[in-house]
């Protein structure tokens, strides 16, 4: 009896132990802080893999010098480093050629080939942001090694399953191609609100950057992704192997300005948590609902609640934070959704921090109150 009262004694304390201090280092099993940023997490049988944009030191890694790293855990607590699972190439003509931007990696398994797909952000060769790119990669095994396939733009030649008649026929393409020769800043501004984006960009195919993916009950599964000078989220339906686009499209939060997608459902309710776009730089929070993954996305307030204590930040600022993904409940978090975001240090990213806060559900509405423990 004693011994067994001693064991659990022992397993309560080593969970206490293991608890995560929101925002402080996290480290793995190794006693490193763990190197998974604008991530997921995706839970394969018993075991959970967490993918991440892998940076290095200095403001240098804020690209992409080594590719997407993995750790895997049992408990959500515990993070054993699976090493790359995507590794960028030391080819200067391959798209993810090292030093590219390549962020936001989301994985999901394809239940029709059982092979694990990785979508990303990518911005080939050493400029800016204007490449607007999806990567795409596929691997046998969770851990990899992921193969990179291509880098495109989505649906080009294609128009929204829910557009209004007044941004389809040949006096919308005019009117947008016209709006799209102008500079539209990546930031709400009166030349933004009032450009056509969408359809002069059937030409070449839909800008994509921060980004998530969603798999449905159904097996069907969605790439969600700020495009339109990040004006506009699109949610995209894949082909039933992962690796492409049925053509099938939507958009939501329309002129919205919204970054760091992160998608749940609960309770006949889909939720979609994002950002403001102000770089690396934290703003509010925002969150949308709907009852279909397709729309209409009703806009809803700000979730967050409570201060951070380790930066002072609260709620108008989202904890210093950017949201990146939503878990879904499983016995190791409880039977909670677990929502991730990310605390950039741009100037020496490699010290990037983490926050993961269970999502409290109301009628249709959702709140993430600060919790100093995940
Ligand atoms: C953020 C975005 C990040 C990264 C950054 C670059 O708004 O969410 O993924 O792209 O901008 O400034």
């Amino acid at each position: 009896m004693d011994r067994i009262c001693f064991t659990v004694l022992a397993a309560a304390a080593a969970m206490a132990a293991a608890a995560f201090e929101n925002g402080g280092i996290w480290p793995d099993s190794g006693g490193v802080h763990i190197n998974a940023h604008g991530g997921c997490v995706l839970q394969d049988g018993g075991t959970y893999y967490w993918y991440g944009e892998h940076k290095i030191a200095g403001g240098a890694g804020n690209r992409a010098h080594v590719g997407v790293g993995v750790y895997s855990s049992e408990d959500l607590h515990e993070w054993k480093n699976l090493g790359v699972a995507l590794a960028v190439s030391d080819d200067p003509a391959s798209d993810i050629a090292k030093g590219c931007i390549l962020e936001r990696p989301k994985v999901l398994k394809c239940p029709k080939t059982g092979k694990y797909v990785m979508y990303f952000h990518l911005e080939r060769g050493n400029g800016g942001y204007s490449d607007a790119r999806v990567g795409i990669a596929e691997a046998d095994a969770p851990e990899g090694p992921f193969k990179f396939i291509r880098a495109l733009r989505p649906t080009p030649g294609t128009a929204p399953q829910n557009a209004p008649a007044d941004e389809l026929g040949e006096e919308a393409m005019q009117k947008s191609l016209a709006d799209t020769a102008k500079p539209v800043s990546n930031g709400p501004s009166e030349a933004g609100m009032k450009a056509l984006l969408w359809p002069a960009h059937t030409r070449g195919g839909q800008h994509c950057r921060d980004m998530t993916l969603f798999l449905e009950d159904d097996g069907t599964a969605y790439h969600i992704h700020s495009s339109e000078h990040n004006s506009t989220l699109h949610i995209d339906e894949l082909t039933d192997d992962f690796l492409g686009y049925t053509g099938r499209w939507w958009r939501m939060a329309v002129k919205d300005w919204t970054e760091a997608p992160a998608i749940c459902k609960h309770d006949g309710w889909y939720y979609l948590i994002g950002s403001g776009c102000t770089g690396w730089k934290p703003n509010e929070a925002r969150y949308y609902r709907a009852r279909k993954i397709t729309g209409p996305w009703e806009r809803m307030g700000n979730p967050a609640s409570g201060i951070n204590p380790l930066n002072g930040i609260g709620p108008a600022l989202t904890w210093g934070g950017q949201s990146y993904y939503i878990l879904q409940p499983s016995k190791a978090t409880g039977g909670r959704h677990i929502a991730m975001f990310d605390i950039w240090r741009p100037q020496n990213a490699i010290d990037g921090r983490y926050v993961w806060l269970p999502v409290e559900f109301g009628d249709g509405t959702i709140s993430i109150p600060w919790k100093n423990e995940f």
